[in-house]
């Protein structure tokens, strides 16, 4: 037998509420803040994310889902958006059209990463971008969208943590601090530690392990050694944030996976999915537009993980989501009576009712089972002795009231039911 794919999953009714109850809150409250759906390709030429991304990151040295079409293009199914969103920024001179481009998506995203609870290879992320202002109020609106999407959905055990990467100048002078104080305890970091230090030393603060965390415990940071205007743009970030009301914390080792980011960066974890427990992150990208070919324009986004945040949802309990309920179920009584039922049918799921009935010639107890599984409002009964009256009786479902009736006036079924 053929399976799903290791890390992707079947999203099936009634769990499917909850994606579409999810989807719905993110974007009203986009909405509310002004921002515009895009849509982009599944897959991107491969240049894209490895510029764009970071040709050393994990993603583009291990996780990308490449591959060489007839063409001998190489391809990769898109592992985040940001990229691909600037992508059709530059290409669709969006700059040129609006001074600043508000931007939202939800789309799947492709990471070949070791599957476990909250971590999938195929995966969903909903997020914004919004380019061509550098305005720190940009930074916190992304905050506080992604806050406001996650209280909507009922979620409380939220830790907002944000830190600020500098620039490329302040940040490289700051490596080669962080280098001279790692240079001699690098033989008792753990592997991986070790290979960050000579590949991408900022990452090592991503380490989970213990005693890796307690070498870094007393290591110089960067917010230290930010430059003059990073740190001011930070103490603005922090000032906003107070204002929006959003609780956080300045986490100076939340360095982001990701290559692009410059000055502010955040993420939003919750303390009820386990290990992988970051439910967004994002930050401001000031450099990537013309790194990508674009004129120079700053840039700031998000995106969250809509797994993850379900599985939160599930975990705090917080989702609420009534199944759906059907308008109106059709039992037929006699078997030759199947052409009425149908044209009934026919008729009123063209005035926009939602209706069902029997496909499978079952006994009328069976039908009514199946009604009462649908969460039938009303159920419609045709045959029997009230048919011969031309009539047919309508049970409401939820006060067990009947009535009669005519059956050559269908249009008051659609009224009552309405
Ligand atoms: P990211 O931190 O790589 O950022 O991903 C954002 C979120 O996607 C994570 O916090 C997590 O919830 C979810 N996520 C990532 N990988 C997986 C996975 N394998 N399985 C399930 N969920 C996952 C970005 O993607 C940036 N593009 C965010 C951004 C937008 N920065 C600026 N603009």
């Amino acid at each position: 037998m053929i399976k799903a794919v290791t890390g992707t999953k079947d999203i099936l009714y009634p769990e499917i509420l909850r994606w579409k109850y999810l989807e719905d809150t993110v974007a009203r409250i986009f909405n509310n803040f002004n921002y515009k759906e895009i849509r982009t390709p599944v897959f991107e030429e491969t240049a894209l994310f490895a510029r764009g991304i970071g040709e050393e990151t994990e993603i583009v040295g291990k996780e990308m889902y490449t591959l060489v079409d007839k063409s001998e293009m190489s391809i990769t199914l898109k592992p985040e958006m940001t990229a691909a969103v600037v992508r059709a920024f530059i290409e669709h001179s969006l700059g040129k059209q609006q001074p600043l481009s508000k931007l939202y998506y939800i789309a799947p995203m492709f990471r070949q990463e070791r599957p476990q609870a909250g971590r999938l290879r195929q995966f969903h992320q909903f997020g914004a971008e919004a380019i061509g202002s550098v305005s720190p109020m940009l930074d916190v609106e992304m905050i506080q969208m992604i806050y406001d999407i996650l209280l909507a959905l009922g979620l409380s055990d939220l830790t907002v943590k944000i830190n600020s990467l500098g620039v490329p100048s302040s940040r490289e002078s700051y490596k080669k601090i962080l280098r001279s104080y790692l240079k001699d305890k690098k033989d008792k970091l753990s592997e991986d530690s070790r290979k960050r230090y000579d590949i991408n030393i900022l990452r090592i603060f991503d380490s989970k392990v213990e005693s890796d965390k307690k070498i870094l415990e007393n290591a110089p940071m960067l917010l230290e050694h930010l430059d003059k205007e990073s740190a001011q743009e930070f103490e603005i970030v922090k000032t906003l944030l107070h204002d929006a009301d959003i609780p956080f914390e300045v986490d100076p080792g939340l360095v982001r996976g990701l290559d692009y980011y410059t000055r502010t960066t955040f993420e939003i974890d919750s303390g009820k999915v386990g290990s992988q427990s970051a439910l967004c992150g994002g930050g401001r990208y000031d450099l990537l537009i013309e790194q990508l070919g674009g004129s120079p324009t700053p840039g700031v986004g998000f995106a969250a993980g809509i797994e993850r945040i379900l599985l939160a949802c599930e975990n705090e309990k917080s989702l609420k989501i009534q199944e759906e309920k059907l308008d109106l179920y059709i039992v037929r009584i006699d078997r030759e009576l199947t052409s009425r039922v149908f044209r009934i049918a026919v008729n009123s799921r063209r005035a926009n009712l939602s209706v069902d009935f029997d496909y499978l010639d079952r006994s009328v107890k069976a039908q009514m089972r199946e009604a009462n599984k649908l969460n039938a409002k009303f159920v419609l009964f045709i045959g029997g002795e009230e048919y011969g009256k031309g009539k047919a009786n309508l049970k409401n479902m939820s006060t067990g009231e009947q009535q009669l009736i005519n059956m050559n006036d269908m249009d008051i079924l659609v009224k009552l039911i309405k």
